[in-house]
């Protein structure tokens, strides 16, 4: 058996099983959560990635090709826990084998009219001319696509495609590809800096805009960590926990990078962008596979009606996401539902397809309705309900051939950047191949900049900012019981106002009544009871530091919100209901004051090549 079909057999295995890869004896990585030589501060990275899912480790790859630079990925979990792990349906790539009718042209035309013409589509055209490539790459670095009988990719068409191009594993194409990367970087000797929280980026300088590295704390002694860089990636994914137990996201989702980057001057392009999944769990917002509408699954009210029909005729339940969730919604709405207030849902029914279909392509999504739901869905339906799914928004990327921002130095990639590629609304499986091109393209761009720079930060800035959070620590988990609401009490009430006032629908006095509402519980924050004042993995200090990330992202979601008076893609107003392009065919950008933390918008115009804007119809 060949090295190539060894490895190949081997992360399947591991995929399919869900077991961490690291920790068999096949691979060198050693267990130790950070590098001797961190620990001394023995070494300056030229390239420090905070974040270890797809983006974060197709970056770290793209950078070690450069063999004389130093590259690390920092994450505050383990590698291969990442949200990336999560994603289930495929990656989409004009292959030119699975469907010889398929064309770069029509995924770049999908992409931009499932993004409500909010794209930027001279990114969308970047992105779908080396999406293709990727699926390649990913094959001969391992990963083990589900296959035709002639030996082709399998592809699967998700919603609003015209074609099938989203190429998988089973319905675990995520945790495959992590698995896939994790072992390239390990063959790579790409340093891991595992289970340390990142609590901000260290800048100095007149104007604040040399970077230092990055200020962290080892979650598992406790110890403040300054890591120096010349150049810094963040791709550190979302931030669906904004809405707790309505999201597919993992508790980890929390906005750390978004924040970091706002906090020395990066703007949060297109906050209000967020996409709600029409197949989460109804009873915890578990993410059911769009591959499961795409293998053929049927969305019925509870009177037995397959209610798509009436809203998308031609594509049905292979709409977009949008149009999906806002349907479910209205039939919940409407009275046509099943159950009451967060865990009311509509019915997944499978049982129109073959069993035998649903072991070979379903398997996740059958075991999670099994574990988390009760349900074996070869046998009956089972309920599902919009849950937070993704953030089209993020920090802004300046420029798509580098991945870098607008602050020297530091560069974005993944969920937590925004591109523009996915405007208003993502498109099924353009997420994993996005993380590919644009990881790549960041791990370049990060690359170049640290060979043209010599290390011109301040060592003594690190050192006083590791100080400052030790000092920070100290006070916030030493206040006593009483002396404000808990973490998880303001979170509670975070959820509470961003799921009811500033979800799926919107309209202008619940958002401001939100804005109201985010204000008190961020006052709140500043002297809410933390609790645990140990060291060793003081998870109510992370949960603190989370919380107030999560906070300042839902601000801006809010702000971003009542600002744009029109329905776009994710973002639908109950007050606007028609998109408005005349007004609002242009970027937000949200910048924070760096000395009073306050939020300015700004727009941005958003670039047009060839596809003028017109209604969407599915
Ligand atoms: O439904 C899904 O499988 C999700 C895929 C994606 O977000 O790309």
């Amino acid at each position: 058996m060949s090295k190539e079909i060894s490895r190949r057999t081997f992360i399947k295995g591991a995929a399919a099983a869900g077991v961490v890869v690291a920790a068999g004896s096949y691979f060198t990585w050693n267990g130790n959560n950070i590098p001797e030589k961190v620990k001394k501060g023995d070494i300056t990275y030229d390239v420090l990635i905070i974040g270890s899912g797809g983006a974060g480790m197709r970056a770290a790859l793209a950078a070690a090709e450069n063999k004389n630079l130093k590259v690390a990925v920092m994450t505050k979990l383990v590698p291969t826990r990442s949200a990336s792990t999560m994603a289930q349906g495929g990656m989409n790539g004009v292959t030119g084998v699975s469907d010889p009718t398929d064309t770069v042209e029509s995924h770049v035309f999908d992409t931009i009219k499932g993004g409500d013409y909010l794209c930027d589509q001279d990114a969308v055209e970047y992105f779908a001319e080396r999406a293709g490539a990727n699926i390649y790459e990913m094959d001969y670095m391992g990963y083990p696509y589900n296959r035709q009988k002639d030996g082709c990719f399998h592809q699967r068409k998700m919603g609003g495609h015209s074609h099938p191009r989203a190429s998988y594993f089973e319905d675990r194409a995520g945790h495959a590809m992590v698995h896939t990367l994790f072992e390239q970087c390990l063959e790579n000797g790409i340093d891991f800096i595992s289970e340390c929280q990142m609590l901000e980026i260290s800048m100095s300088g007149e104007k604040n805009d040399q970077l230092n590295g990055v200020i962290a704390m080892d979650m598992r002694s406790g110890n403040l960590i300054g890591v120096p860089a010349k150049s810094v990636i963040i791709a550190t994914g979302g931030y669906g926990r904004v809405y707790w137990i309505r999201t597919s996201n993992p508790y980890s989702s929390t906005g750390d990078g978004i924040v970091a980057g706002m906090n020395v001057g990066i703007p949060f392009k297109d906050p209000e962008m967020v996409q709600f999944h029409p197949t989460g769990l109804s009873a915890n917002g578990v993410l059911l596979s769009e591959s499961s509408r795409a293998e053929g699954a049927q969305l019925k009210n509870k009177n037995g009606e397959r209610f798509m029909e009436k809203y998308a005729p031609e594509k049905k339940e292979l709409a977009t996401r949008d149009i999906v969730a806002r349907a479910i919604a209205t039939e919940i709405e409407q009275g046509r539902g099943v159950g009451e207030g967060i865990h009311a849902g509509v019915y997944m029914d499978f049982t129109v397809i073959p069993a035998e279909r649903i072991r070979e392509r379903l398997g996740q999504v059958a075991d999670l309705s099994k574990r988390f739901a009760g349900v074996d869905i070869t046998k009956e339906p089972v309920l599902i309900a919009p849950t937070c799914h993704y953030s089209m928004g993020g920090l802004e990327m300046a420029d798509f051939h580098t991945g870098e921002s607008r602050v020297p130095g530091i560069y974005v990639a993944g969920e937590c950047s925004c591109v523009s590629v996915h405007g208003a609304n993502r498109l099924g499986a353009n997420s994993l191949s996005e993380v590919l091109v644009f990881g790549h393209t960041a791990g370049d761009g990060a690359a170049a900049y640290a060979k043209e720079h010599n290390y011109a930060g301040s060592q003594d800035k690190l050192a006083q900012d590791c100080q400052k959070w030790k000092d920070r620590f100290e006070e916030v988990t030493s206040r006593p019981e009483g002396c404000g609401k808990t973490v998880p009490e303001i979170r509670d009430a975070m959820v509470n106002t961003m799921w009811y006032k500033a979800g799926v629908y919107r309209q202008e006095d619940q958002l401001n009544q939100a804005t109201q509402e985010l204000k008190a519980l961020e006052e709140e924050y500043k002297h809410c009871y933390v609790g645990d004042s140990s060291h060793v993995y003081n998870t109510a200090f992370e949960q603190y530091i989370e919380l107030g990330n999560l906070l300042q992202i839902s601000h801006a979601i809010v702000q971003g919100a009542l600002a744009r008076k029109e329905s776009r893609g994710g973002h639908s107003r109950r007050d606007f209901p028609k998109r408005d392009d005349k007004n609002f065919l242009k970027h937000t950008l949200i910048f924070k004051d760096q000395k009073t933390g306050e939020y300015r918008a700004e727009y941005k115009d958003v670039v047009i090549t060839k596809y003028q804007p017109k209604e969407r119809k599915y």
